[in-house]
């Protein structure tokens, strides 16, 4: 049933290496976050090059408050669905809340989201202590993708869903974060909800590719829930994400044109950054 973009190879898989030959040539990354195999396939076909299964599956498909109740056991499912339905996309998946507390817990839930679930990469959250845990992955060839700035699983501590990173000394302590999360291994930086001055400073210093989602233009790549650009999440839709789906008409024409808008830096815009 899911077999039409697997066999129409139009386009290389996207890789870990040709991710950062896109930073070195200045080329956007187009990301989206995906739960299923349907909209995988039209991810693909729309020529996503990275598909993130992330744990905002816990709002915006389980219908929770918070990513925090995500189980690991949610997201090796999601995942394999999403590896089922596309080939050529980069296929990253969030390590759920406290299932990379320490670095035998890591390792293990790594391995599943890969064995099990297909992923490519795992995504991980903070920095501190996490630095030890991207070591310890990267260190045994796991892709790992860090992500800075709002960190949802935290946001008890942070108090709420805000942006992070306008004050000096916290501009300071995510750029130092940053430099730190590449030093150890990591691949691949999300930078959510920060300044985008600091988003394109930390751009600019670090040689891992950045994916801003709220962070500005002048990451190497941006990314949105999918939901959200296709303007279906209940609610309001945060500042930074932009409703593609309207005045489109059809999901394949809402994906393309984000794909588009990312690869010209014409989104995000101006009214979409902090
Ligand atoms: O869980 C998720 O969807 C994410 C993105 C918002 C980057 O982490």
């Amino acid at each position: 049933m899911y077999t039409d973009s697997a066999s129409s190879p139009a386009r290389p898989a996207i890789t870990v290496p040709s991710l950062r030959q896109r930073k070195k040539g200045g080329e956007k990354i187009a990301a989206l976050t995906c739960y299923d195999a349907s909209f995988a396939t039209r991810l693909d076909a729309a020529g996503i090059d990275v598909a993130l299964v992330g744990d905002s599956l816990g709002m915006v498909v389980q219908g929770m408050s918070s990513t925090l109740p995500v189980t690991l056991d949610h997201m090796v499912y999601h995942c394999a669905a999403v590896a089922r339905g596309m080939r050529t996309p980069l296929l990253i998946a969030d390590l759920p809340f406290m299932s990379y507390r320490d670095v035998p817990t890591a390792m293990a839930s790594a391995a599943r989201l890969m064995a099990e679930g297909s992923a490519a990469m795992v995504k991980l959250e903070g920095a501190g202590w996490v630095v030890e845990v991207i070591a310890a992955l990267a260190e045994r060839d796991i892709p790992v993708c860090a992500h800075l700035g709002l960190t949802p699983q935290s946001v008890h501590k942070l108090g709420g869903y805000r942006v992070q990173g306008k004050l000096e000394a916290d501009a300071a302590r995510l750029l130092n974060d940053a430099k730190a999360i590449a030093a150890a291994g990591a691949d691949l930086l999300v930078l959510e909800c920060v300044p985008a001055e600091l988003a394109r400073r930390i751009t600019a210093e670090i040689p891992i590719p950045t994916i801003g989602i709220g962070a500005g233009v002048d990451c190497d790549g941006q990314v949105l829930v999918l939901y959200d650009m296709l303007g279906i999440t209940p609610g309001r839709r945060p500042r930074f994400s932009k409703d593609f789906l309207s005045g489109r008409g059809s999901i394949d024409a809402a994906l393309l044109a984000y794909v588009e808008a990312v690869r010209r830096a014409e989104f995000p815009g101006p009214e979409h950054i902090y």
